[in-house]
């Protein structure tokens, strides 16, 4: 973690290329899912190199396998062939939301499971009561009691239906982590169908499990006897990328996400277009031009996928600081996400928060100034306010930014911005 700021001079047009890091919420559970490995290895490439990984791989550690990272920290490789534990500290809990997916991997590999509570950034209540009732419908005993949850298999799991409240992302790796490998089949409705549950899918379908449907919202378990070894190139990470496109409709010029996938970013890039950018799909990635301001575009409203994600909410609404017009952002997913608004305010941004409605009327211009991350992806927005204003943003708090990015200013910088990260 760093206690350095970035320091921004702004008001340059982006232009050169960006290779997209591999996905840090596919990782995560692709990672957590090698403690279901029994025989050889597990290898995934395309880790982004980020702590949250390092955590994952502690933790896994600390339950008896071994990882090993390649030179560069993209490559990670696990041997699970021996756990000896199936508790997880709180610390270790807290330092991450995608720890709680700990719960189903532990349960399915040892029978038992004792953990305290995620952790992760503070948009919103963020519950895990859908988790908890879904292992409970799968025959799992939880006693939830001084911050800690204790998981027990008494009498084996029971396959069944399970339909989900809403499309939760975790819920629905946890449930697929629980059952990857049971006997019989377990039926997830309502599922969750984000990009990172299909590579999920993949990942422990390359291990030997027979998972289908992920990418719809239902997804079909029909259990494995045993998952061994197998090798998985991580999807690149469509938020990353929509977080350059943001700031290139911001700040203009002409830049190449190289790897960024099209297939991911569907609805984002008819909004871009709608923002007046240009976004072109060419061998190896994608193509991002824009010349002037941005236009706004009437709502932004955050939904479960295919809709608009709600972690590129924040990015979205940097650009549309400086847009010709009003834009009107409404979050449905997290309660508690535009805490970037009132510090893009700093930069002179003209923004009315209303509970989940924020109301962004668009300036020529925002000026530089101090201001802080208070998570990620509200960090990446200050990165982008700071870029697109007249003159030195420096913004602090990184430590929130790096959990996501595994170097945002290297990213910036090939597209040729004037940032650095001073210690
Ligand atoms: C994941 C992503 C996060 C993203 C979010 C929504 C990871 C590590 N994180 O988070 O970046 O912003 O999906 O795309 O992959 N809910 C409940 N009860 C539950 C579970 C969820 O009420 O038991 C609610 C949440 O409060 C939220 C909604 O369901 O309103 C969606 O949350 P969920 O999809 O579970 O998000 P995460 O998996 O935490």
């Amino acid at each position: 973690m760093t206690d350095g700021y970035l320091s921004i001079n702004g008001r340059r047009r982006l232009s050169g290329e960006t290779r997209v890091q591999g996905c840090k919420n596919a990782a995560l559970p692709c990672l957590t899912a090698c403690l279901l490995c029994e025989r050889g290895e597990a290898c995934l490439s395309n880790c982004p190199y980020l702590t949250d990984v390092e955590n994952t791989a502690e933790i896994l550690e600390r339950l008896g396998a071994v990882c090993r990272f390649d030179e560069g920290g993209h490559a990670v490789s696990v041997r699970a062939e021996n756990v000896f534990g199936s508790a997880i500290d709180n610390e270790m809990m807290n330092r991450m939301r995608s720890s709680v997916l700990f719960m189903g991997a532990l349960l399915s590999r040892t029978g038992e499971a004792d953990l305290g509570y995620p952790g992760g950034c503070e948009i919103g209540a963020r519950p895990i009561d859908m988790h908890i009732r879904a292992f409970r419908e799968l025959g799992v005993d939880i006693d939830e009691e001084g911050g800690m949850i204790r998981c027990r298999l008494r009498s084996g799991l029971k396959p069944c239906q399970v339909s989900l409240l809403c499309p939760s992302v975790g819920a629905t790796e946890n449930i697929m982590l629980l059952t990857a490998k049971s006997e019989g089949r377990t039926v997830i409705r309502n599922a969750a169908r984000e990009p990172e549950i299909v590579d999920l899918q993949n990942f422990l379908n390359a291990m030997g499990a027979d998972i289908r449907g992920a990418g719809s919202d239902v997804i079909v378990i029909n259990g494995a006897k045993e998952l061994r070894g197998a090798d998985y190139g991580i999807m690149p990470d469509r938020i990353a990328a929509l977080t350059y496109m943001a700031a290139a409709a911001a700040c203009g010029g002409k830049i190449f996400l190289r790897g960024a996938n099209p297939e991911h970013l569907a609805v984002c890039v008819s909004v871009l277009r709608d923002m007046g950018v240009s976004v072109k799909r060419v061998s190896g990635g994608m193509i991002v031009s824009m010349s002037g301001r941005p236009n706004a575009v009437n709502t932004i409203k955050t939904l479960y996928y295919p809709g608009f994600p709600t972690d590129a909410q924040p990015a979205f609404m940097a650009a549309a600081t400086v847009a010709k017009g009003t834009t009107v952002f409404v979050e449905s997913i997290f309660e508690n996400r535009f805490r970037h608004a009132p510090e893009l305010k700093k930069l002179g941004a003209d923004i009315d928060v209303n509970m989940c409605q924020a109301t962004v009327r668009g300036k020529e211009s925002l000026s530089g100034a101090d201001v802080r991350a208070c998570d990620l992806r509200g960090g990446a927005a200050m990165v982008i306010g700071g870029l697109v204003a007249d003159g030195t943003t420096r913004v602090y708090g990184v430590s929130h930014i790096e959990r996501g990015y595994e170097n945002i200013s290297r990213d910036f910088s090939n597209l040729g911005a004037d940032i650095r990260m001073i210690y």
